[in-house]
Parts: structure tokens; C-alpha cells; sequence
């Protein structure tokens, strides 16, 4: 059975969907460990609410290279085979990258290449779009960069705020990231420079 690891900063609520999918069996896999950059992270304490191992890395002072290398040992040391990123808020350095290479997927709020970076689904609302989503992807050195495995889109509508776009992407972020993991985990896809295809 693959090992899961997640890395998170904070509310943990993709985490949480992706434990429930673990535990209905839906993901033949097991949640190894969740680590997390920042100590306050609810999604720390919610997996320590189900059993899982849970980790605080302080990045304080420490320089990327530096930081990566002990997340890599907490990772090796907890055997993890897929690094989930939900909602972890650090880049990480081509090192880690190289040593976990298509073994790194994120999900991001909005329809890539739209809206990298932070407060996505206020730059869709800014900028005026009829569209946008989520988008699941293998992770590069680069920001929010990396093959798209899946999307899914969702209207925005004219009387839309932050929260309530926010709120229609997350429940389509916490449905696509399990079956994006699903699929590496069967290994279901190929990779044809930047095309995922999926079998
Ligand atoms: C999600 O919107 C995710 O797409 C983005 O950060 C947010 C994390 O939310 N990368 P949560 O911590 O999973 O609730």
C-alpha cells in the first residue's frame, strides 16, 4: 500500500477530504504524515484528532535548501511515496523536486495558467471572469507550474464575494484532488512534456 505524505500551512480542509477518501477506501493508500511549516496549522491538529502522525518544521532562519532537506528526512523516515501538498504556502527548492520527481502533486484555486500565486479566486473576481475552478498538478521548482492532471471549472456569478467563489472552488477542490491522487497512485496517466494523459 503507498504512502501519503501531506504538507500543509494551515486550515487542512483538502487534508481532511483526502482522509475520508482513505478511509472509505476509496484511496488505497495510508496518510504516512502531515507536516506542516507553521505549528498553529489546524490541519496539524486535525490529524492528530485521526491517529496520524503529525509534524511541525518551523522554517524559521533556515534557508530553503536547508529547510527542504529535513522535510525530505521527515518524509523518508515516514517511507512516503507521494507528496500531497494541500495548501502549503512555501515553494520548494529544485533539490526536493529532483528526489520526489512526479511524486509532487498541488491543487490551486483557479483554472492554470490564470491566477497563479496568492488569492487566486480574488484575481478571477478582479479581473472579471465567467469561469474558473481548481486545477491539480505535478510540481515543479516554479510557482503553482508543473503538468495538469485535472481541472474543474465553476461559474462566478455577478453577485459572487471572495468567500462565496471560494466556497463553490473549494468543494470541487476537495472532489478533484482525490481522483487526481487515485490516478498516480494506480498510475493511470502518462506524461508527454507538459500534456497528462490520462488512461
Ligand atoms: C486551497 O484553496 C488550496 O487550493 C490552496 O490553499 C487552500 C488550502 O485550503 N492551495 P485547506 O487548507 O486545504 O483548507
Amino acid at each position: 500500500m503507498k504512502r501519503l505524505g501531506i504538507l500543509l500551512s494551515g486550515r487542512g480542509s483538502n487534508f481532511e477530504a483526502i482522509a475520508d477518501r482513505v478511509a472509505d477506501g476509496y484511496l488505497e493508500a495510508s496518510i504516512a504524515v502531515v507536516i506542516s511549516n507553521r505549528p498553529e496549522a489546524r490541519g496539524l491538529a486535525l490529524a492528530r484528532e485521526r491517529g496520524i502522525p503529525a509534524v511541525s518544521i518551523p522554517a524559521k532562519g533556515l534557508d530553503r535548501e536547508v529547510y527542504d532537506r529535513f522535510l525530505l528526512h521527515e518524509l523518508h523516515q515516514n517511507g512516503v511515496d507521494l507528496v500531497c501538498l494541500a495548501g502549503y504556502m512555501r515553494l520548494l527548492s529544485a533539490g526536493f523536486v529532483r528526489e520526489f520527481a512526479n511524486r509532487i502533486l498541488n491543487i490551486h484555486p483557479s483554472l492554470l495558467p490564470a491566477f497563479p500565486g496568492l488569492d487566486a479566486q480574488h484575481q478571477a473576481l478582479e479581473y472579471g471572469v465567467k469561469i474558473s475552478g481548481c486545477t491539480v498538478h505535478f510540481v515543479d521548482e516554479y510557482l503553482d507550474a508543473g503538468p495538469v492532471l485535472l481541472q474543474a471549472a465553476v461559474p462566478v456569478y455577478d453577485d459572487d464575494t471572495v468567500e462565496t467563489l471560494s466556497g463553490r472552488i473549494l468543494k470541487e477542490e476537495h472532489r478533484i484532488y482525490s481522483e487526481a491522487i487515485r490516478i498516480v497512485l494506480r498510475g493511470q496517466y502518462r506524461i508527454e512534456g507538459r500534456r497528462v494523459m490520462l488512461k
